[in-house]
């Protein structure tokens, strides 16, 4: 029996195991996929546990994605330049760190029909999942990408990786195509301040956030008649792509788990 994991702090809202075991099922694989709350000092564990052969995979969260790069042998190209690592097994030896939030954030992009080139995106924060989004835009072919965060040395970080972002003041709303909140806001239904008058007509608002579904960013946008898309399909997307390294095997993402995730 294989066994995997999803490792973060706080890791209790973890739809993972749910998506994960799913899968397994339905490939009836012998697996088993859990999630473990970590502290810091437990990751050089976790990564000896994989180079035993006790552990086949793990899925990395918050905010332990930059923090666990020390302990691994090898990155992938997308997990070196974004220096965010979500997913980790052993190849030839060699424990690899490699990232599908990219990948995932990519597909749910493309699934919205938005055409994203030559665009220009607005991104609320300047946490973890950002570099990972930054890459993804450029990727699609995006013409400009302009970052605000609450912690101005947070964003002046980011540029110093990426030099042609541009770096507003928090509370400030620049003119955009799509407008991305990265930050934890609307996780406890808190609202964002954007000013609508800024942003124009029929224009992408996406929210990584998707428990609840239905941010107030969201549904402020969508009284503006704005298109919405919230974070659920780049988290499904993600774990796809992390099950197919993992298992080769391609999962379907049919309409069943994407409503048992829904309903969670
Ligand atoms: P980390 O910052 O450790 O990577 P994260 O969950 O990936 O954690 O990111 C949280 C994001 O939400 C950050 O951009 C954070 O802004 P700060 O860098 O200023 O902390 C943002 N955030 C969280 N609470 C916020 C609040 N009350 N107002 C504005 N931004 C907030």
């Amino acid at each position: 029996m294989k066994k995997y994991l999803v490792i973060g702090n706080p890791v209790d809202h973890s739809l993972s195991p749910k998506l994960h075991n799913y899968w397994i099922e339905q490939n009836k694989l012998k697996a088993s996929y859990e999630k473990k709350l970590l502290h810091e000092e437990g990751l050089k564990q976790i990564i000896n546990e994989i180079e035993e052969d006790k552990i086949s995979g793990i899925n990395i969260t918050v905010p332990f994605k930059k923090s666990i790069i020390p302990f691994l042998s090898e990155l992938t190209p997308i997990a070196k330049k974004t220096e965010s690592v979500n997913t980790v097994y052993k190849k030839n030896n060699k424990i690899v760190g490699d990232n599908t939030d990219v990948g995932g954030f990519k597909k749910a992009l493309e699934n919205t029909k938005y055409n994203v080139r030559g665009q220009k995106a607005f991104i609320l924060g300047a946490g973890g999942v950002v570099p990972s989004i930054i890459l993804g835009l450029k990727e699609m072919g995006i013409s400009e990408i302009t970052v605000s965060n609450r912690t101005k040395e947070k964003s002046k970080a980011l540029k110093k990786k990426y030099p042609d972002l541009n770096l507003v003041n928090w509370g400030e709303t620049v003119s955009c195509d799509i407008i991305i909140n990265a930050t934890s806001l609307g996780l406890k239904d808190e609202e964002i301040r954007v000013d609508f008058a800024k942003i124009g007509k029929n224009k992408l608002f996406y929210d990584v956030v998707y428990n609840p579904a239905k941010t107030k960013f969201l549904l402020n946008a969508k009284k503006f008649d704005h298109i919405v898309e919230n974070g659920l399909m780049m988290f499904v997307h993600q774990a796809r792509l992390a099950f197919k390294i993992w298992h080769g095997v391609e999962p379907s993402v049919d309409d069943n788990i994407i409503k048992t995730l829904e309903n969670d």
